[in-house]
């Protein structure tokens, strides 16, 4: 029989939201340079946040775990065949098809990250400038195609997958459900990143070369 069972521990649905709120915003700071200083802390919060998830899919509990959503290609198109046919097979965590833009937002978040924090050096030029806005947009396409995917599975299985990445709690067997949460961890994560935030220099200046320049002409004035 059903139960209200634990599936995502509290790291994993702070990562989520932090990362879902970073990204965001990075986004929305990326074209002007009034805002650059938000989208530097965004970006490094981003890089930092997925350093924090490649540790605990080694880690974490069983289904953050990157096993638990290591799906064969065979796996993945059947999955998406069967959604088509309006019959997707359940799963406790994440599914083929919804592993498949996780893997994505994770990837494309290291380059996009990656390029941004080495053209904040002033190295890279024009071709890394374009990798960090092709990387990025891509990364809003998966985005939608993440949210759209949620929207599916919730309707195709009547769960509300969205209030479960915020409980943590599914309806499924009870001997499926995680023994541990890790709050103190969550907490952890949320205070070091809002401390983050709150403690990170604001210069107004776009790249580390400005402020240099800057600093240079203060102690000559
Ligand atoms: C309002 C917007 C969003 C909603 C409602 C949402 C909802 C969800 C849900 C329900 C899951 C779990 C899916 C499952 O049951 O398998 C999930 C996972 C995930 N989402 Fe989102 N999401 C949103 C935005 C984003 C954004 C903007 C990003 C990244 C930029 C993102 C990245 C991820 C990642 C990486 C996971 C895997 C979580 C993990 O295992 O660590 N999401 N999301």
């Amino acid at each position: 029989m059903s139960q209200r069972i634990l599936v995502w521990d509290v790291p994993t649905r702070v990562f989520h939201w932090l990362f879902a709120l970073s990204f965001t915003g990075a986004y929305l700071t990326a074209e002007t340079e009034r805002y650059r200083d938000i989208h530097v802390v965004l970006g490094y919060t981003l890089l930092g946040l997925i350093t924090f998830r490649l540790l605990w899919g080694f880690f974490g509990t069983h289904y953050a775990k990157f096993r638990s959503f290591w799906f064969k290609p065979s796996e993945i198109v059947a999955y998406s065949l069967s959604l088509l046919k309006g019959k997707p097979k359940h799963y406790v965590g994440h599914n083929p098809a919804g592993s498949v833009a996780i893997w994505l937002l994770i990837t494309l978040g290291i380059l996009s990250g990656v390029t941004g924090v080495i053209l904040f050096q002033d190295i890279g030029g024009d071709v890394l400038e374009e990798l960090h806005e092709v990387t990025s947009n891509a990364m809003l396409a998966v985005v939608f195609f993440h949210i759209a995917g949620v929207v599916v599975s919730s309707l195709m299985h009547r769960e509300n997958l969205v209030r479960s990445m915020v409980t943590g709690f599914k309806s499924a067997e009870p001997n499926e459900g995680i023994r541990r949460s890790y709050r103190w961890l969550g907490v952890i994560m949320l205070v070091g990143v809002v401390a983050f935030w709150v403690d990170y220099p604001a210069t107004g200046l776009a790249t580390t070369s400005e402020t240099v320049a800057k600093v240079g002409q203060h102690s000559h004035g």
